[in-house]
């Protein structure tokens, strides 16, 4: 697409809205299957829809040389909690540089923009292959999940299951979209936690009531006087012909709030062809729960995630909650093929 070969150096440095149309070019140049008006759209709901978004966050790092660009790297913002403290984090996404760039020592600047002194406190990734493995990790992020850390669950549709086990007292409820009631949940299950995405009612509705490409079924578990004791986020695959459950927050303590949304989720998708509903969590309280519904664990690679912390921070990056819904391995769900 761009003239060969680079003439000068290229530098490197954040962009600025006029290079968003090139950006996008280039990420259909590098990534198979990508189509511009599907990342237009994409781009608006990551960056303009996008409740963390703050104007003096850049959106990406860019590789330049006279009038082209190389390659880049984007930052969808997020708030993170670490400790108790609310603060920004970036998501790095779309890592490419265009071949005739490749191979110039671009690629650690490049990812440096984030995770060494970037604009965030909390840099992160989620679905890492080996080159963002690589550069990430000389970077300083620490990887978790994957093959050494398996934190991934199963419910096979087809199998034969023992009853689900009712639960009294509690409601779940499909819902068109989260309200206070889940920034009142928010508010109880922040407090269970150490290192967390926010998830008040603004960015769960952004991450899954106004995902552009596919629906996702919204549950909120109900007591008898109308507080939301959890929720919980179903989404179906088309390309891979199965399910997730991308999200199931409740307190720690409230297993039978747990136990009602799984049960509402494998109720959801129950009767379908697809073969498995998959979760992921590395928090204890779910375990049990995750049993009693069926869920098995389930050994793999998939899914991962890095993160970095200030240096000190009392927090481990180990201590994070993640989901299947966090960072943007699912952001491709529904995006019909070329
Ligand atoms: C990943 C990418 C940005 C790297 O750019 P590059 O110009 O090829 O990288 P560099 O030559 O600057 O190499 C930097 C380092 O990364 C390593 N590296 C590059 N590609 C790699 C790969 N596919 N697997 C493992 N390591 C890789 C290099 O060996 C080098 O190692 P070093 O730290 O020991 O020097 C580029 O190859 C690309 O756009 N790939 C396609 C998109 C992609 O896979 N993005 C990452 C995840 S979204």
């Amino acid at each position: 697409m761009n003239p060969r070969p680079l003439a000068r150096s290229p530098r490197i440095r954040f962009s600025r809205p006029e290079d968003e149309e090139q950006l996008l070019a280039i990420k259909c140049e590098v990534f198979e299957g990508c189509r511009l008006d599907r990342e237009r759209r994409r781009w608006r709901w990551e960056f303009e829809d996008n409740p963390a978004a703050r104007s003096h966050l850049p959106r990406a790092a860019v590789v330049e040389e006279g009038p082209h660009l190389y390659g880049y790297f984007a930052f969808v913002p997020y708030r993170m909690q670490i400790g108790s403290d609310v603060v920004s984090a970036g998501d790095g996404i779309d890592l490419c540089i265009t071949d005739q760039a490749r191979g110039l020592g671009l690629a650690h600047p490049l990812v440096a923009t984030l995770w060494d002194e970037g604009p965030f406190e909390f840099p992160f990734t989620a679905g890492i292959n080996r080159a963002s493995r690589h550069l990430f990790s000389a970077h300083g992020a620490t990887l978790i999940g994957g093959q050494d850390d398996p934190i991934a669950f199963v419910y096979f549709l087809h199998d034969a299951h023992p009853p689900c086990p009712k639960v009294k007292d509690i409601t779940v409820q499909r819902v068109d979209e989260f309200d206070e009631r889940e920034d009142a949940l928010w508010q109880r299950i922040r407090k269970d936690h150490s290192l967390i995405l926010v998830r008040d009612a603004a960015s769960l509705n952004w991450r899954y009531r106004d995902y552009p490409f596919q629906e996702c079924l919204l549950l909120r578990a109900t007591a008898k006087d109308g507080a939301s004791r959890g929720i919980a986020v179903v989404q179906f695959d088309p390309a891979r012909q199965c399910w997730y459950l991308l999200e199931l927050l409740h307190d720690s303590e409230d297993s039978n709030a747990c136990l009602a949304l799984l049960v509402a989720a494998r109720e959801a998708v129950d009767g379908s062809s697809a073969e498995a509903l998959y979760y992921s969590t590395r928090w204890q309280p779910q375990h049990a729960p995750l049993q009693a519904a069926d869920f098995r664990p389930l050994p793999g690679d998939v899914p991962n995630f890095m993160g970095k912390l200030p240096e000190q921070s009392p927090v481990s990056v180990r201590d994070w909650y993640t989901s299947l819904g966090d960072g943007d391995p699912l952001f491709e769900v529904g995006v019909e093929a070329s």
